[in-house]
C-alpha cells in the first residue's frame, strides 16, 4: 500500500492513540502517527508527568515507537488533538523530527475539523546537525542515516 491510499489508516492511528493520551495536568490530549516510506504507521500520545518537565509529546513518542521498531525513513506525520485549531508541533519536536529528514510533510487536524499541512523545513528553516559543526572527539561513533 502507497502511504497516499494510507492517509485514512495514518489518521485514524493519530486519533486512537490520541484518546489513550495521558494528560491529567493539562487536559490537552495530542495524538501522532508516523507514515515510513514503504507505509508502516507507527503512533504516540502525550505522555505528562507529576514533574512537569518530565512530559513527553506525541511526535517524540510516535518517534521512538517507529525507532524501536526498527523505522527510521519517514514519509509524513499525522498529529490531532483536542485544540480546535489544528496544533504545529513544538520546537523540541520540531528538532526532533528534523533528524529524520527535513522534507518530512506534517499534518495537523484540529478538533474542529479544519487541518494544516508544512514541511518540516518550513516549521524549522535551520536544524542543527551535528555532523555541520564535526568534532574530531568521537570519530568511530555511529554515523546518522
Ligand atoms: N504537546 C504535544 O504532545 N505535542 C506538541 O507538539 C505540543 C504539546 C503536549 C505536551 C503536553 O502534554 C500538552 O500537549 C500541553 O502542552
Amino acid at each position: 500500500m502507497t502511504p497516499e491510499e494510507n492517509l485514512t489508516d495514518l489518521r485514524a492511528e493519530a486519533r486512537r492513540a490520541m484518546e489513550a493520551a495521558y494528560a491529567p495536568y493539562s487536559g490537552f490530549r495530542v495524538g501522532a502517527a508516523i507514515q515510513t516510506a514503504d507505509g508502516r504507521i507507527h503512533a504516540g500520545c502525550n505522555v505528562e508527568n507529576a514533574s512537569f518537565s518530565v512530559t513527553m509529546c506525541a511526535e517524540r513518542v510516535a518517534i521512538g515507537a517507529a525507532v524501536a521498531a526498527g523505522d527510521r525513513s519517514f514519509r509524513r506525520v499525522f498529529i490531532c488533538s483536542t485544540s480546535v485549531e489544528p496544533v504545529p508541533p513544538c520546537g523540541v519536536c520540531r528538532q526532533a523530527l528534523s533528524e529524520f529528514g527535513p522534507d518530512l510533510e506534517v499534518i495537523s487536524e484540529g478538533s474542529g475539523g479544519l487541518a494544516r499541512t508544512w514541511t518540516l523545513r518550513q516549521l524549522l528553516p535551520d536544524q542543527f546537525r551535528l555532523e555541520e559543526h564535526e568534532s574530531p572527539r568521537n570519530p568511530d561513533r555511529e554515523r546518522p542515516t
